[in-house]
């Protein structure tokens, strides 16, 4: 197997590092535009390997798409992060063209590749590869729900005092602060609803939180969050390489599913060796539904804000 990352930058980088521990691949390219940045990257996590005991080749490459062929699955983290105080929409003018270019550079040499995008604003981005590109549908999953959902978890246990690891809690719609949608009346610790274990106001408060998760660590840190979204974007890796059929709240193309069409949105999917295989259906209640449907007006213009560009 072999997989590409493209972007060395924080978040690039530890989903490569991520996936190289796990020995999900036996050879990883992480490429780059700036140069020696992903040779550099590559080399010092190769200098890893006999510490943490894996034994995927990592190489690097400054935008040379040959060294990407074949590859089985392709990241896309490439642009620019966000500033505190920055929405991830803000974004759009500069990451459009270059996840465009990408995608596009990249099906030259694997035609038959999945296609994972953490670029931001990631909704509109992996709508965007799927209109650049024309490949099926099932081979681009945006990744925004595995680590929205991963931060409503951590927010979840805090007020719980309890593992992460009991909790099942998702999060869909948009990957932006205001239109993802924690799904708080299916969130469940060890199969018991935390709507049984904590008041209204503090589950308000923990989906509130969840929704910000990434805005809060941008104004802790200076920039975007790379931990999270870096082992969020490896669990998508590994479900797909791993043909895991795990259930992973994904940006994905609608058509009709949560009355939704053409448009990219985070809905639960069933992920396996095919990449996206089936989304599976919640039943939403008139309010989930309301918001689903909100969430998705926003995306909608940000989607149309991609005619005004000249990509
Ligand atoms: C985040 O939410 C980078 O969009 C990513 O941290």
């Amino acid at each position: 197997m072999k997989v590409t990352v493209v972007g060395a930058g924080a978040v690039g980088a530890t989903v490569a590092d991520n996936i190289a521990r796990k020995e999900l691949c036996h050879e990883l390219v992480l490429l780059d535009i700036k140069e020696g940045i992903a040779e550099g990257k590559a080399m010092d996590m190769m200098q890893t390997s006999s510490l943490l005991g894996f034994d995927t080749k990592i190489t690097g490459s400054t935008n040379d798409y040959t060294k990407t062929a074949n590859s089985d699955v392709v990241v896309i983290t490439s642009g620019l992060p966000r500033k505190p105080g920055m929405t991830r929409e803000e974004l759009i003018g500069v990451n459009a063209g270059i996840v465009k270019g990408v995608a596009e550079n990249i099906l030259k040499y694997s035609p038959n590749t999945i296609f994972v995008i953490i670029s931001n604003p990631m909704d509109t981005m992996t709508y965007l590869a799927l209109k650049a590109t024309g490949i099926p549908k099932n081979r681009i999953i945006g990744m925004g729900g595995a680590l929205d959902s991963s931060r409503f978890k951590y927010y979840l246990s805090v007020a719980l005092g309890c593992s992460q690891n009991d909790l099942n809690a998702t999060v869909i719609g948009g990957h932006g602060d205001t239109t993802m949608i924690p799904l708080t009346r299916f969130a469940t610790l060890n199969s018991n609803p935390v709507s049984n274990l904590l008041d209204a106001d503090t589950l308000k408060k923990v989906a509130a939180d969840t929704m910000v998760g990434g805005a809060t660590l941008t104004g802790l840190i200076g920039t975007s969050a790379w931990y999270a979204p870096g082992a969020a974007g490896m669990a998508v890796v590994e479900s797909i390489l791993r043909d895991e059929k795990k259930v992973i709240t994904s940006c994905v193309y609608l058509e009709g599913e949560y009355g939704q069409s053409d448009i990219c949105l985070g809905v639960p999917v069933v992920i396996g060796k095919n990449g996206w295989e089936k989304i599976i259906d919640y039943k939403l209640n008139e309010e989930e539904q309301a918001a689903f449907n909100k969430s998705a007006d926003a995306v909608r213009s940000m989607n149309d804000v991609l005619k005004t560009l000249s990509i």
